[in-house]
């Protein structure tokens, strides 16, 4: 059962300890079991090849990757070629639970950032079914999250997102431009040695008619 959502702007719903310590503990636990499966490996920029500066890793029947080549889903792990693993039960009740009016999931894009790591402004746009929301997840060391509008000069606020945090942008903020400013080392024990992880939970195909 979902706590009230802070209603940021229109579209973007914050739901602050979503998750409590011990539900913290078992999604980071059901994650280590799905990079156990899908190691995190470094996206490249498209054109440049420029590496991002978070690892990344996904589970689900298709994840999102980027090298020189661009941004796409696919169904498999760009390292070991093999198939994502199956979104783990807590994350598909999350997203019934957050997303009710949505298909279910197709991805969930797993960022790791250590205390240096962070993620320029940018929208997600590489699913067709832009009519689910985003589902975000936090775990471990505190986020400056930050996020504005569907054009990218529009005016931004940021915010401080904790461990076990859940976000929800969708409706007219589906494609608002956000980032991370900045990681705040030291500010959860949840991850024994330290870092952030963000999880996306993303339906990307219409649903079938
Ligand atoms: C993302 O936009 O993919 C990640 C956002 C976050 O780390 O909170
Ligand atoms: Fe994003």
């Amino acid at each position: 059962m979902a706590p009230a959502a802070i209603a940021v702007v229109p579209g973007v719903d914050f739901f602050p300890k979503y998750f409590d310590r011990a539900a913290q503990e078992a999604l980071r636990d059901a994650i280590r079991a799905v990079l156990a499966q899908a190691p995190l490996f470094r996206a490249r920029m498209p054109r440049t090849g420029k590496p991002f500066s978070v690892r990344m890793s996904n589970c689900g029947p298709l994840g999102w990757v980027s090298d020189e080549a661009g941004y796409r889903y696919q169904p498999n792990h760009p390292e070991t070629g093999r198939p994502w693993p199956p979104i783990p039960e807590v994350l598909l009740a999350a997203w019934a639970d957050l997303a009710p009016a949505a298909p279910p999931p197709e991805a969930c894009l797993i960022n790791f950032y250590d205390a240096a790591a962070r993620m320029g402004l940018h929208q997600d746009r590489d699913e067709q079914a832009l009519s689910a929301p985003v589902v975000s997840l936090s775990l471990g060391d505190p986020a400056i999250f930050r996020i504005g509008g569907p054009a990218r000069n529009a005016p931004t606020r940021s915010f401080r997102i904790e461990s076990g945090d859940a976000l929800t942008f969708g409706g007219p903020a589906r494609l608002a431009f956000h980032g991370v400013d900045r990681i705040v080392a030291g500010g959860s024990t949840l991850l024994a040695n330290g870092g952030r992880i963000n999880l996306t939970l993303r339906r990307v195909t219409e649903a079938d008619a």
